[in-house]
């Protein structure tokens, strides 16, 4: 018999992929356009390119173990020391490891929603008491949080789906004041300009975790972080799984921390994308259009359509977030695509509106 929780748990709902939507319509993949992932749109650096194709000659050896060259590429890109950095299989993984650091059977975690789903699937994994607390449009004030002390508590900076951030003020006061630890992923954060990272010098209950998945568009190649005090790193480093990331997501995640400018460049183009898109979604009457600082927009349907059936039906994937706890009404999150993808997207919505 497995264990009686795992019958509980929703699980992780990845939405609709490119491959689904190709074998159904009997197409190709390529003529989809994915856009319900939260994924960088754009081709690697040259950099990140020969990293990858080096990366060949060595698959048949092991990673080195502990990531040096890794975490001190990461040390230089973050500020902070190689001592306060951990490295795992992408922030999922990374993710999963503290609640196994620091969760006990019956603990309290708190979870401010709408937020990310995997919080949630984790924390009962550990057999946590799980607070759900609602926020509106994930608008975060110390004072609510405050009243709900727990072991650990899961903070989203901008917030997936949401697309806020936190106000630095509000977090300062969290962690002066809060009995547990306090995780803020950052996973979108390079789009917002706005990271605690440096405040891990300053608050030992802070733990933040990164990705190579969005800014740096290493989705596919599975590279995550976290910055905190040394006692949890040291820790999940025991627990990480020896060689978790693969010398191919290693290589090119060093790369890709070698080609900040090249990627700068790409966030500029998506910066500008997603301010362009929000213009066009304002301007469809049935669509509630929120802002955003990161490389998604969430998006409330007004009318009674099934939007992200019908774009299906026109081969683009946006993710039907509606029923999400924390939100009300039909919602969808769509991905900031590039310029030609934003145009297909919003012609086939004017076609739906029509
Ligand atoms: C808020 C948030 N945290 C973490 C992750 C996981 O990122 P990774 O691809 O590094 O596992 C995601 C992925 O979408 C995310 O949206």
């Amino acid at each position: 018999m497995i264990r009686s929780i795992i019958h509980l748990i929703n699980p992780y709902d990845p939405g609709s992929f490119p491959s689904d939507l190709a074998k159904k319509f009997g197409i190709k993949e390529s003529e989809i356009l994915q856009l319900g992932s939260n994924e960088n749109p754009y081709p690697p650096s040259e950099k990140v390119k020969e990293a990858y194709f080096n990366s060949f000659s060595s698959i048949n050896r092991y990673p080195t173990p502990f990531y040096h060259e890794l975490k001190e590429a990461i040390s230089s890109y973050c500020g902070v020391d190689v001592e306060q950095i951990a490295v795992g299989n992408g922030a999922g993984e990374i993710l999963r490891h503290i609640t196994e650091a620091v969760v006990d059977t019956m603990d309290p975690v708190v979870i401010p929603v709408p937020g990310y789903t995997l919080y949630g699937i984790l924390a009962m994994l550990r057999d946590a008491i799980i607070h759900f607390e609602e926020i509106p449009g994930y608008d975060i004030q110390a004072e609510q949080i405050l009243k709900k002390q727990s072991k650990l508590l899961f903070l989203c900076s901008p917030n997936n789906p949401t697309g806020n951030t936190i106000q630095k003020r509000e977090i300062v006061k969290i962690l002066k004041n809060y009995s547990g630890f306090v995780v803020m992923d950052e996973a979108y954060a390079e789009f917002a300009d706005s990271s605690v990272v440096k405040l891990v010098d300053e608050f030992s209950n802070l733990i933040v975790v990164r990705s190579f998945s969005k800014f740096f568009g290493l989705a596919g190649l599975r590279i995550g972080y976290l910055v905190a005090n040394t006692e949890l790193v040291e820790g999940i480093e025991k627990i990480r799984y020896p060689f978790s990331i693969s010398c191919v997501a290693r290589n090119t995640a060093i790369a890709a921390l070698d080609s900040l400018d090249y990627y700068l460049e790409l966030k500029k183009q998506i910066i500008r994308e997603r301010e362009n898109l929000i213009k066009k979604l304002s301007k469809l009457p049935s669509l509630q259009v929120y802002p955003s600082e990161a490389n998604f927009i969430l998006v409330r349907v007004l009318s009674d359509k099934d939007v992200a059936a019908e774009l299906e039906d026109q081969k683009i994937i946006v993710r039907n977030i509606t029923g999400l706890m924390g939100l009300d009404g039909y919602h969808v999150r769509i991905t900031v695509g590039t310029e030609e993808e934003n145009g297909r997207l919003i012609e086939a919505l004017e076609k739906i509106e029509s």
